[in-house]
């Protein structure tokens, strides 16, 4: 398939930054945010305050007043947002999009779902999909057909599970990571079950071959596949980790999984709008994913998921069969609802059910307009640049990041660092995170600190701090202002904990 990804635009490399003394001022880092050609997309989110970030009061807010008209602009200097691997910014156009579905509903009521307006250049909400398909297909780098944005990222693995783990006597086991996200981990579990499995006898759970060390090298990962390759069913890996930040091989674990006879899905909740993906091409079985990290859908917004057009044909069934497979049912089984069915018979309330070809034809239920809506400001926003442009400004970026934290400023030594890297050094294995183990104990005071100035980050407890510069609107001024306060924030912590 011809890359989906290619930018339209002139692609752009940046040129390495230096790093001698001068690369750890200020205005260092302004002058390579003045370089950067995606610099404006940052315009397109509302960054909030640093006195938003420790009001208690919505009311009180500049940033809340000025956009209700309230005030003619807001007050006080922008907080450091490197969260976007939790909960992505909110893009400005998205509150401009709520208020056509709000008024659209206001006024049309259910003819919303039908009637085009002239005003503007939006679909009635039935035909929605029309537009969030294509753009989502380009963040993943799938055809059209083989995305849906429906449900939510657990909800979907069940789905997915549903249809492409069926165990037998020879071929029953899934492969996970031992840390996956836990959600992960109770979705497995239960598919097992639900087949009547033990997770003791039939989950098999990769975890780090060195000790000191959170990473899955891909050679690990292939030799386990190969210790038990004639009985595993389904391998599902999440393409980034969301503790240690890894970027996974997909291409290369996914063929080597299939050559055994394994079916290969991937949970993409940290990779999704972080790095150029190609599951059309790398032939992944399937994939789903959220939109409310670096997609920057909102709080909880519906998912998505890939299915590769080879597992969604829809064909005539085998008349007057009664078996239970593909061949006979003309596609494959799945848990299903109607809003998968065929539009032309979708409301004719027939009790047959026939799928939509792709991936469409795995949805339930009608999706939450409000929640496409949400989904769709968002991909407008991406449509903007593309992911390979972001890529290249990403790997920059957090070159640079880590440059702040682990090269020797002038009159720092690195043995006096308490903390350590524990997402992978090479660029190509990670995406827009990097984590930091910090001494133990430290935690807590560090935390405070960076909200105390406002740098919003995430913590995985103990001693981890997840630290993510969104190429779409952070920029370098963000990480050289976190590596400060961090920075700041450890030297205090450990007077404190030595009694200073
Ligand atoms: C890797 C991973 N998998 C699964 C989930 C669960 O997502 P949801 O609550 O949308 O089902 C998350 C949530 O952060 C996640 O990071």
């Amino acid at each position: 398939m011809e890359s989906t990804l290619t930018s339209k635009m002139a692609s752009f490399t940046l040129p390495p930054f230096s790093k001698g003394p001068e690369s750890y001022s200020q205005e260092y880092a302004t002058s390579l945010d003045a370089q950067d050609p995606l610099r404006d997309i940052r315009k397109e989110f509302i960054i909030p305050t640093i006195d938003d970030t420790h009001t208690k009061r919505i009311a009180d807010s500049s940033t809340v007043q000025a956009l209700s008209g309230q005030v003619k602009s807001r007050s006080g200097e922008e907080c450091t947002y490197l969260c976007g691997n939790s909960l992505g910014l909110q893009p400005r156009r998205t509150r401009d999009y709520v208020q056509r579905y709000l008024n659209t509903w206001a006024i049309k009521g259910v003819n919303g779902h039908w009637q085009n307006l002239e005003d503007g250049d939006y679909r009635p909400w039935v035909d929605m999909e029309e537009d969030l398909k294509p753009q989502m297909a380009k963040i993943v780098g799938a055809q059209t057909g083989e995305v849906a944005v429906m449900e939510t990222l657990t909800a979907n693995l069940h789905l997915l599970m549903a249809s492409f783990y069926r165990p037998t006597k020879e071929r029953y086991k899934i492969i996970i990571e031992g840390k996956a996200f836990p959600s992960d981990h109770y979705a497995v579990q239960s598919q097992l079950h639900l087949h009547h499995l033990h997770h003791s006898e039939a989950l098999v759970e990769l975890s780090p071959p060195e000790a000191n060390s959170s990473l899955l090298p891909t050679s690990y990962i292939l030799s386990v596949i190969d210790a038990h390759a004639d009985s595993t069913a389904l391998l599902l890996l999440p393409g980034i980790q969301y503790y240690s930040g890894q970027f996974f091989d997909i291409r290369t674990i996914t063929a080597y999984a299939q050559e055994r006879g394994i079916t290969v899905g991937w949970d993409l909740a940290h990779a999704v709008g972080n790095v150029p993906l190609e599951l059309h091409d790398w032939n992944v079985d399937f994939a789903a994913w959220c939109n409310y990290k670096y997609m920057n859908g909102g709080p909880g917004v519906i998912g998505g998921l890939f299915v590769h057009e080879r597992h969604g044909k829809v064909a005539e069934p085998t008349e007057g069969s009664s078996e239970v497979s593909e061949e006979a049912l003309g596609f494959r089984p799945r848990l299903s609802g109607w809003w998968g069915s065929e539009k032309s018979v979708r409301f004719r309330m027939g009790s047959q059910f026939t799928p939509l070809p792709g991936a469409a034809g795995f949805r339930l239920s009608n999706q939450s307009v409000l929640d496409c809506t949400a989904v769709l400001a968002s991909l407008s926003v991406y449509g903007q640049t593309t992911m390979q442009d972001l890529r290249t400004k990403s790997l920059h970026l957090t070159a640079y990041l880590e440059h702040l934290l682990f090269s020797d400023a002038p009159g720092e030594k690195s043995s006096d660092r308490p903390y350590s890297l524990i997402t992978p050094s090479n660029p190509e294995e990670r995406g827009a995170q990097l984590s930091l183990l910090l001494k133990p104990g430290m935690l807590d005071f560090v935390q405070a600190e960076l909200e105390a100035h406002g740098v919003i980050i995430d913590e995985r407890r103990p001693d981890v701090i997840r630290v993510a510069p969104a190429p779409l609107y952070n920029n370098y001024t963000d990480a050289w202002r976190f590596t400060k306060v961090f920075k700041e924030a450890c030297k205090k912590a450990l007077e404190a904990k030595n009694g200073h």
